[in-house]
């Protein structure tokens, strides 16, 4: 297949960038799994950033405060003694998750923010809410406590075309609820339409009250990656690759310096066998080289310099965070990206297996 992350950066650069060091980032959107796979991916993540937002969607999702705890303890434990490395929990949220359960999320100073499956709409999404009307007195205490929602932005009917998913969800569920939650905050995650990008640049909303996480394989690849001389399962996700013109549009405001946009991988490992497979699983691994891949994006198009905001600054002041002290460095080398890791049992094929890559974190 073509070297996707050697081509040359589309504007010219004054003077070509070799290191770049900045403040620890943040991935505000990340699968750790349990068992086996989070310990084989959690040193991935720890080495890269300083913090991530852990999905909830293990199986059972993760639903309530107390389950958010035990799970955080278990992440703890999986850490090697030297990572410094926080977790931040997000709880799952049903038809009947009850307004007290956000109080005590709140409290608890570990949830941080809640997310919204669409029922059916990805990977451990059956428990998922089948219509946010059910969600009102919910979404109200959210609101007045500042707990932040997630939003999975996809459409689950399935007479609307997949690739038509997200840009429908804008219309049918998300200016509904910003209309009848205004000071919520919401994040739209993983965006990846043209359509979606402008939504988030564009609407009336107070600072901090609205965002959107991009992840780096969205701002590489179009979905002809997904085709290219045979199928590639290891470039399916959810939502999946759409046409260049929104990999163009989602490039455009990631390196904008907007702080709207910020960072969140979605790195999904699953066993290869389960990718590799009749119907395979959505969700690619990106957590090995994270950095390395939203460094590649940003050089492509000159905007090297951007890269500490979105990764570093922009989420971290929409959770009302403290920036992370100390620093990463990534350099200019290439390095050849193994074809499988171990996990347990298993192997995860890391996205872009085999192929160089430009840039290295230290
Ligand atoms: C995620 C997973 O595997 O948990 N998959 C994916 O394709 N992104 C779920 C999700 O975030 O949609
Ligand atoms: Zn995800």
């Amino acid at each position: 297949m073509e070297n996707h992350f050697n081509q040359a950066p589309t504007q010219p650069q004054t003077a070509q960038i070799n290191s770049l060091t900045m403040t620890r980032p943040d991935d505000l959107h990340l699968h750790l799994r349990d068992g086996e796979m989070l310990a084989a991916v959690l040193p991935h993540s720890a080495r890269q950033f300083g913090r991530a937002l852990v999905m909830p969607n293990l199986n059972p999702p993760v639903t309530t405060t107390a389950q958010a705890l035990a799970y955080r303890r278990r992440i703890l434990d999986a850490l090697l003694d030297s990572a410094d490395f926080e977790p931040l929990m997000a709880l799952y949220l049903t038809d009947n998750t009850p307004a007290d359960e956000i109080r005590r999320a709140h409290e608890s100073g570990v949830v941080h923010a809640i997310k919204l499956y669409p029922a059916g709409a990805t990977t451990h999404s059956d428990a998922g809410v089948t219509d946010l009307k059910h969600c009102a007195k919910t979404l109200e205490v959210m609101q007045e406590l500042g707990l932040p929602l997630l939003v999975h932005g996809e459409v689950t009917d399935p007479s609307i075309d997949l690739f038509d998913r997200e840009k429908v969800f804008i219309d049918q569920v998300l200016v509904p609820v910003r209309r009848a939650f205004p000071a919520l905050k919401i994040v739209f995650e993983h965006i990846t339409t043209q359509e979606a990008a402008d939504y988030v640049r564009d609407a009336e909303a107070a600072p901090g009250t609205l965002g959107a996480t991009i992840t780096a394989h969205h701002l590489l690849y179009n979905r002809n990656a997904l085709f290219q001389k045979g199928l590639r399962p290891h470039y399916y996700c959810l939502p999946v690759l759409k046409r260049e013109r929104h990999r163009m549009a989602l490039v455009k405001v990631a390196t904008s310096g907007n702080p709207r946009f910020f960072l969140g991988t979605d790195s999904a490992p699953h066993p290869k066998g389960l990718k590799e497979h009749a119907c395979g699983c959505a969700g690619c691994y990106t957590a090995l080289h994270a950095l390395e891949l939203y460094a590649q994006a940003f050089d492509r198009v000159g905007a090297l310099a951007q890269l500490e905001g979105f990764a570093s600054f922009h989420g971290a002041a929409f959770y009302g965070l403290a920036r992370n002290s100390g620093t990463v460095t990534l350099r200019r080398e290439s390095w050849q990206l193994p074809l499988e890791l171990p996990a347990g049992e298993h192997t995860i094929v890391p996205l872009g297996a085999g192929e160089t890559i430009a840039w290295r974190l230290a």
